[in-house]
């Protein structure tokens, strides 16, 4: 199982602070939301800020695009020190050519899909990726709550990966809190991306245990023990 606490959530006036405390947190993997104004409607940060906080840590840097035209961004993203890079299916015909091109980079390729769009647009790729992503809002903006209509698409996502013996990773991110986290266990998911629920705690290490307790326990009564 994999917890990545989302940097979208951390006080955006001390990046380098935040992710020294996600680093001494416990956490898996650090996920960064990367918001051009276009493909969603805001904007985030970009590869310098990234280049700036890679030396603090070496927890695995998932970097996810909610961008539009991705292919000019792949390279700065990897320069600066990308992990993983996720894509969006929505981009439709630029998928293949951006998989490889992330490929040719030597990182690990990602494919989130949108709510609205039906889980059978990731089939032609299931084969070629590291991780599907399953959003659960509408990709823009942190601190929404989860939409409990994707969690099919996680049991679908789950079941082709048995049927089919492949090995990405079932992400899901957006609204998940340990209530959520618990069902998305339950559900299929393995890898949980969290912003606010993680960042905004007292404890940020206390909350990335508590994640992992309950999604281990695939309860969400655990979800209400005290932290
Ligand atoms: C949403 C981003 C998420 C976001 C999750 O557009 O893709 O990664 O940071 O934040 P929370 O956990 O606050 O919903
Ligand atoms: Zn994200």
């Amino acid at each position: 199982m994999i917890i990545a606490p989302s940097l979208l959530a951390s006080d955006h006036a001390h990046f380098g602070r935040e992710v020294e405390r996600a680093d001494r947190s416990g956490a898996d993997w650090l996920h960064l939301d990367i918001m051009d104004g276009h493909f969603v409607p805001n904007i985030s940060f970009g590869p310098e800020v990234i280049r700036a906080v890679r030396p603090l840590t070496k927890l695995i840097f998932d970097v996810h695009l909610m961008c539009s035209c991705p292919e000019v961004l792949l390279e700065p993203f990897v320069e600066a020190g990308a992990d993983e890079i996720i894509i969006h299916v929505e981009l439709e015909g630029q998928v293949a050519p951006l998989i490889w091109k992330i490929k040719s980079l030597h990182k690990k390729v990602g494919l989130a899909i949108n709510p609205p769009t039906a889980i059978a647009e990731v089939q032609p790729y299931l084969d070629q990726i590291d991780l599907l992503l399953v959003m659960t809002v509408n990709p823009g903006f942190g601190g929404q709550q989860f939409i409990h209509e994707c969690l099919p698409k996680v049991q679908q996502a789950d079941a082709w990966r048995q049927e089919r013996k492949l090995p990405y990773r079932l992400s899901v991110d957006g609204g998940i809190n340990f209530q959520t986290a618990a069902e998305c266990a339950r559900a299929g998911a393995d890898t949980f991306v969290s912003g606010t629920t993680l960042f905004h705690a007292h404890n940020l290490r206390a909350a990335v245990n508590k994640m992992r307790q309950v999604v281990t326990a695939h309860d969400p009564a655990v979800a209400d023990l005290k932290l």
